[in-house]
């Protein structure tokens, strides 16, 4: 069967992103990375997706901070389109995706958060659940809407908080868990075993080549 085609949009490190595209090489994997996007010229993604035969590109995010203003947008999901992407990753993308974007994919945009949502949305997630003092935090994979880190799960990894952790400790550990998941729920969405019955994303257990990939 043919892959799908991923498109990555990071801010910064990308250590997830090399996950994804470590994972993707995989033969049985059902899917690659066709693109990176990031709206920060000096990302490290863009670099480590380069060594790893990937192309990325920096695109200009316009005058907003924490957005894409309509125009900006459009030119975003055009570079998209062009490279005829079919689901779109945010990992560490440090901007709110407004309705024309996720439009333009229904049920195709995921990103990863590192707490077990609800819990503790929005940034420095790790260490908000430090100081809140809980026994477990985690990392969650969820499709995207337009409210913040607040679309239905898809996988969720918990992460004990360890007396000793610190809030950098802490949020290496999830980071693992980050690893694992997030190729593992790309996996699922692509073999098409994801069915989302209101907030609840049901996994289905056999490849379902109907709902796989189509566009
Ligand atoms: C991760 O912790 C992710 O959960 C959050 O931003 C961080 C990005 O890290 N959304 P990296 O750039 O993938 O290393």
């Amino acid at each position: 069967m043919q892959k799908a085609k991923l498109a990555i949009l990071a801010s910064g490190r990308g250590s997830n992103a090399v996950a994804l595209i470590q994972a993707s090489k995989s033969a049985d994997f059902p899917a690659e990375v066709a693109l990176v996007l990031s709206d920060n010229r000096d990302a490290p993604v863009l670099k480590k997706a380069e060594e790893l035969g990937v192309k990325a590109l920096y695109l200009d995010p316009g005058p907003k901070r924490s957005y894409l203003i309509p125009e900006v947008e459009a030119s975003w999901i055009q570079a998209l389109q062009e490279n005829d992407v079919d689901y779109v990753l945010l990992a560490g993308f440090m901007r709110l995706l407004k309705r024309t974007f996720l439009e333009a994919f229904p049920l195709r945009v995921l990103n990863i958060h590192p707490a077990l949502l609800p819990s503790f949305r929005g940034l420095d997630a790790q260490q908000q659940a430090w100081e809140y003092g809980v026994r477990y935090s985690g990392a969650t994979v969820h499709f995207v809407d337009s409210s913040l880190d607040a679309g239905p799960i898809i996988l969720q990894e918990p992460v004990k908080v360890l007396p000793d952790d610190t809030p950098q400790s802490l949020a290496d550990r999830i980071l693992e868990a980050e690893h694992r998941i997030y190729p593992e729920a790309v996996r699922l969405l692509c073999q098409g075993r994801l069915r989302i019955e209101g907030r609840r994303v049901k996994i289905l257990r056999e490849w379902n080549s109907k709902e796989a990939h189509g566009k």
